[in-house]
């Protein structure tokens, strides 16, 4: 077993395909071609879309991160690779990718969580995990709080969302306020010049009954119909929208659920670091009010720099090169996908 593997990730679960290389716990390299641009127009990935262009992306994005990392395909330890949860084709184009890869030059392989990557990612920006650490997952497709003893064989789900992902809440939210796809990064920064106690918009599964029956669950598809109603009753009445308020409004109804429940999971379950992860994170309002309430309850918060909190590659490989550190025991090569793969497993 090396000491140092190198490994090399690859990412396809929705619309980015992302090829990661990373040396033991050092980032080389992170490719990443995103078909983003080809599904802004249907306001949300196309999954046949994204499998074609996936197909398109796949060996440049891998000969770059090659060129960019300055190895050859011939130097690296093992392939490890997203088998789930994504969209079924996509997921397919890289397990086949990294599949044939593994044959090839004859490298153990790794089928992991896409979830479970985008916690590992961390250790590539900060250095090696706390055992166990708190994480927040919030991305288009998931948002979960996750205690994590082990990122390599111990992912245990607190809760997670009853109906939208964060992102999705976002999304949608941009779409109701006429701001393009992924709306995201277009609410954020809307957000800015908002006032975020304008408008009062409910705060899901925190009342106390709910704090009981679900109390690390979200729930956002009422506060997203909560925005709308409140839009659609501006238009009714001829009265102008004020997009920044109502996006700074509606973005810290999601950020104080999330990080209020974040933190009580921390504090009821004695864990000392919260790590942020996914696409949401990348939020700026949400990483300065956990920051906040971060140092106000003694816990150490992690977040990746942007680029390495949306899907990427990186992740993959940071993920694929533990399983290598702690003596993992490879997939097998005929590893299968799985759209719907549980957040409790790693590696399949
Ligand atoms: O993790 P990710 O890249 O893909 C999935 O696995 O889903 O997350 C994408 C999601 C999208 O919904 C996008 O709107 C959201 O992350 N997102 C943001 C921001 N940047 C990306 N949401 C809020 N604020 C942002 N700055
Ligand atoms: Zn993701």
């Amino acid at each position: 077993m090396p000491d140092e593997p190198l490994v090399l990730g690859i990412e396809t679960s929705c619309d980015e395909t992302g090829v990661g290389i990373v040396r033991g716990e050092t980032l080389l390299a992170d490719a990443v071609a995103s078909s983003v641009d080809e599904h802004a127009r249907f306001g949300g990935v196309v999954p046949e879309v994204a499998s074609r262009a996936h197909l398109e992306a796949m060996v440049p994005t891998i000969e770059r991160a090659c060129r960019d990392a300055g190895v050859t395909l011939r130097d690296l330890d093992a392939i490890s690779v997203t088998a789930g949860p994504g969209l079924a084709g996509s997921l397919l184009v890289g397990v086949a990718a990294a599949k044939a890869l593994a044959v090839a030059l004859d490298t153990p392989i790794y089928g992991v969580n896409h979830l479970a990557s985008h916690v590992a990612v961390d250790i590539v920006e900060h250095g090696p995990l706390p055992e166990p650490t708190m994480a927040l997952l919030v991305s288009g497709g998931h948002s979960s709080l996750l205690l994590v003893p082990d990122v390599t064989d111990d992912v245990r789900s607190l809760g997670s969302t009853m109906d939208d992902a964060a992102g999705e809440a976002f999304d949608k939210v941009a779409r109701v306020l006429g701001l393009p796809f992924p709306g995201g990064p277009h609410v954020d920064r809307a957000a800015r010049e908002g006032d975020q106690v304008a408008i009062d918009f409910p705060r899901g599964l925190t009342s106390g009954r709910d704090m009981e029956r679900h109390r690390f669950d979200f729930s956002f598809s009422g506060l997203k119909t909560a925005v709308a109603r409140w839009v659609e009753h501006r238009h009714r009445a001829g009265e102008p929208v004020p997009v920044a308020d109502v996006a700074a409004s509606f973005q810290e109804a999601v950020v104080d659920v999330l990080t209020k429940k974040a933190l009580l999971a921390c504090r009821e379950n004695d864990v000392d670091h919260l790590l942020i992860g996914g696409g949401v994170a990348a939020n700026s309002r949400l990483r300065a009010l956990a920051e906040e309430r971060c140092a106000r309850a003694g816990v150490t918060l992690r977040v990746p720099r942007p680029g390495l909190c949306t899907d990427n590659g990186a992740m993959v490989a940071a993920l694929g090169a533990q399983m290598v550190l702690k003596g993992r025991e490879p997939s097998d090569l005929g590893l299968p996908t799985d759209s719907s793969m549980p957040v409790t497993t790693v590696l399949t």
